[in-house]
């Protein structure tokens, strides 16, 4: 079930349950990078480490990985899926993971 299919109510419930991803969204979205990244962002394989990334900085290589500035087997299609919210989510999450 996505987010956006729940209704308020199991929203409110599911968010009641969760307290930390309430508290903190990053955390919550960083799950779909972990596959990848590793559960903290250290890197797996050739895929980069991103713990400590500068937020500002992630905010640019993710509009170049949307723009197809920036070269990407994987990232400039998996950028194109957050909000701004998420990606400052995101980055917030990213910048304190060590
Ligand atoms: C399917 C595997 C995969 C997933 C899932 C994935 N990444 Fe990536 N990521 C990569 C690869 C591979 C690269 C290197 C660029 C490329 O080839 O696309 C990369 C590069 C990056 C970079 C640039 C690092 C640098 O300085 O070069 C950032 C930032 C990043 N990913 C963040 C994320 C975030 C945040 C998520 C979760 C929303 C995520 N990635 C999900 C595989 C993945």
């Amino acid at each position: 079930m996505t987010l956006s299919r729940m209704t308020p109510a199991a929203l409110m419930a599911a968010l009641v349950a969760f307290p930390v991803a309430a508290a903190d969204p990053g955390k919550m979205l960083a799950q779909a990078c972990a596959g990848c990244h590793g559960q903290s962002g250290e890197g797996l394989g050739s895929v980069p480490d991103i713990r400590g990334y500068d937020r500002a900085f992630f905010a640019e290589v993710w509009q170049d990985f949307r723009e197809d500035r920036r070269p990407a087997t994987i990232m400039n299609r998996i950028a194109r899926g957050y909000t701004e919210d998420e990606v400052a989510a995101l980055a917030d999450y990213f910048a304190r993971a060590e």
